[in-house]
């Protein structure tokens, strides 16, 4: 296998573990997060497990940083061939004790964080 494939939420958790999975299926693989530390230390799981990693730091809940990060996979890896969306964030309290601007920015980063201008439905 040597898939381009996007992964969002590279950093840490789930999405690095899925990074490093397809890595050792050769693929090559774009890591998406914020952070950058965590960024690098995916980036080489997933060259030593054996694929190609392109670290890219993007907040997905700018569609615009999506949407440059995934022209940056395609130019330097290829078309993209598999996306996996594991960037999130979540708030943990009362319903009536979280703000306005919480549920926005809940909503805008593990909803609206799936949109780029490849996918019909984010209308771009
Ligand atoms: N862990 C579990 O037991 C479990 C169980 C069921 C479902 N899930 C689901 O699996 C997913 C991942 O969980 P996890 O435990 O792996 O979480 P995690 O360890 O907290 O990792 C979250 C990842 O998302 C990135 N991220 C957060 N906000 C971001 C943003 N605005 N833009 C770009 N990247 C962002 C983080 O990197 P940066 O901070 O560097 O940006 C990190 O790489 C979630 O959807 C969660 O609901 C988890």
């Amino acid at each position: 296998m040597n898939q381009v494939v996007v992964v969002t939420g590279a950093s840490g958790g789930i999405g690095r573990a899925v990074a490093r999975a397809f890595g050792a299926r050769h693929a090559r693989v774009a890591l998406l997060a914020r952070g950058e530390e965590g960024l690098e230390a995916a980036a080489e799981d997933v060259t030593r497990a054996g694929g190609t990693a392109l670290p890219i730091r993007a907040d997905v809940a700018g569609f615009d940083q999506v949407d440059a990060a995934a022209s940056r996979a395609e130019q330097e890896l290829g078309p993209i061939d598999v996306w996996v969306n594991v960037a999130f964030t979540s708030v943990f309290a009362p319903f009536e004790e979280i703000e306005p601007d919480e549920f926005r920015r809940v909503t805008e980063v593990s909803y609206l964080g799936t949109c780029t201008a490849r996918w019909p439905p984010c209308g771009a």
